[in-house]
């Protein structure tokens, strides 16, 4: 039978990526992380589009989008994401992109330059996309929907661990504060806000590990 496609959306840091990357490792199919896109679109942004008190440019940003051209390589069995042919998978994740991706995801513009993107890729089917708006806007006929959720307190501790372990320099409460400021303006937002769809299964991981919560996910899907 076909390979499904699933979707997998949820909160800052309950651990989707990687997560999703084990589970598609094991079922067979290819992973996508949306939420790099987003970074890779704000590290452009940061790099060429910013007002003189340092703040994003939506504007300019805007009208440069067509320059833009995001693509993930396979580099040692990793999908890793390139701008405009620069490997880019490091400086994604730095904290000044994680403090504005926020604000450039909220853009229709934005998100309606990716959507081709992220359909394109689930078209073949046997994919696990993991994000905010997968089941309830780019992929609302996927064959399976999670929602994942964890404390505020349990995913600050392990994004602040994530980070200490890249060598950041930050405290824990910082990275709280990140945290629920990103929630907050994804969940608020007009287009595409976060939210779990109707027909999606919630997983709440903040008292389960990490393999507790793929053999969980695991659970749910039939085999194909
Ligand atoms: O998943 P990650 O935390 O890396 O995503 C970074 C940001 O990208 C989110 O906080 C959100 O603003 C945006 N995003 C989104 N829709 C997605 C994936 C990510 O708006 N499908």
């Amino acid at each position: 039978t076909k390979k499904p496609v699933i979707a997998i959306d949820g909160f800052s840091s309950t651990g989707k990526s990687s997560i999703s990357k084990i589970i598609a490792k094991k079922l067979g199919l290819i992973h996508m992380d949306t939420g790099a896109l987003y970074r890779g679109i704000t590290y452009y942004a940061i790099q060429n589009c910013v007002n003189l008190d340092k703040t994003i440019d939506i504007e300019k940003l805007i009208s440069e989008l067509p320059k833009i051209n995001l693509e993930f390589q396979n580099i040692d069995g990793e999908l890793q994401l390139f701008l405009n042919g620069k490997n880019i998978d490091k400086e994604i994740r730095f904290p000044q992109v994680s403090d504005n991706v926020s604000q450039v995801a909220k853009e229709a513009e934005v998100r309606n330059y990716l959507l081709t993107t992220q359909r394109d890729i689930a078209k073949k089917g046997g994919v696990i996309m993991d994000g905010r708006d997968i089941g309830t806007v780019v992929l609302p006929e996927a064959d399976y929907k999670f929602f994942m959720t964890a404390s505020q307190d349990e995913r600050a501790r392990r994004r602040f661990l994530e980070l200490e372990l890249a060598g950041e320099k930050t405290d824990i409460e910082t990275v709280k504060q990140n945290l629920i400021l990103r929630d907050k303006i994804d969940s608020e937002r007009e287009i595409s806000p976060l939210k779990q769809a109707d027909d999606a299964i919630l997983i709440d991981n903040t008292n389960i590990n990490k393999e507790e919560t793929i053999a969980l996910i695991l659970s749910y899907i039939k085999k194909f």
